[in-house]
């Protein structure tokens, strides 16, 4: 690949995992660089956050467009920058299944549950309400099956008697922000694929996810 990996780094919120990304770039040797930070949301947090550090924004606003339009604005914007992988932080829309197959390998998610469990949106309210004694977060390729690209690393945590999704959340949010820099670290160095429709790390197929458990 040569240099450090181009990441683009797509947001619709407040930006923490982006920031945990950026700061693992700057202060924990992960060997990559984000190229652009690409929101939907001309609002989101994420941009100003980004656009303090100096690095580049772009905002694709979805209004008229259907999914593959916004996918061909998306690609087109993406090809300007030539990111080496996508990475979705946070990011709120389904991707049209064209693009997520164009870039097959190439794009990672965060999503804050353990996949399988809890795909879909609310997952910590939903934790809470199912009576579950762990939960996390997992970081998985993306396919075109929503949630369901092959999982890469889990880290989970006991809930907690008694606690609101607000302390849930933030405990979880704390994982994502190891587990995701970790991924992305793995893949700058050439060490985890997706091959065969499975996540691969050092030349092994990962039965299941790599697991890091937390209190
Ligand atoms: C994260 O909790 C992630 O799991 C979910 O959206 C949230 C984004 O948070 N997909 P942030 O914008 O990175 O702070």
């Amino acid at each position: 690949m040569g240099g450090p990996l181009r990441l683009a780094v797509l947001v619709s919120g407040k930006g923490s995992n982006l920031a945990a990304i950026v700061r693992a770039t700057e202060q924990e040797g992960l060997p990559a660089t984000v190229v652009v930070v690409v929101s939907d949301r001309a609002e989101a947090a994420a941009l100003d956050w980004a656009r303090s550090r100096g690095l580049h924004t772009e905002v694709l606003p979805p209004q008229g467009l259907d999914r593959p339009a916004y996918a061909e604005r998306l690609q087109q914007l993406l090809e300007r920058h030539r990111p080496d992988l996508i990475v979705l932080a946070g990011f709120m829309r389904i991707l049209d299944p064209g693009f997520t197959e164009r870039w097959s390998g190439r794009i990672l998610n965060i999503h804050p549950s353990l996949l399988p469990a809890l795909t879909g949106l609310h997952t910590h309210r939903r934790a809470l309400e199912g009576g579950l004694d762990r939960h996390g977060c997992t970081v998985h390729f993306v396919t075109g099956e929503l949630d369901g690209g092959p999982p890469v690393i889990q880290a989970s945590l006991a809930v907690r008697p008694g606690e609101d999704e607000a302390s849930l959340s933030a405990r979880v949010q704390a994982l994502e922000h190891r587990i995701f820099p970790e991924a992305i670290g793995w893949f700058a160095e050439g060490r985890l694929e997706m091959k065969a429709g499975s996540a691969w790390l050092d030349g092994q197929r990962l039965e299941s996810p790599v697991m890091r458990e937390a209190s």
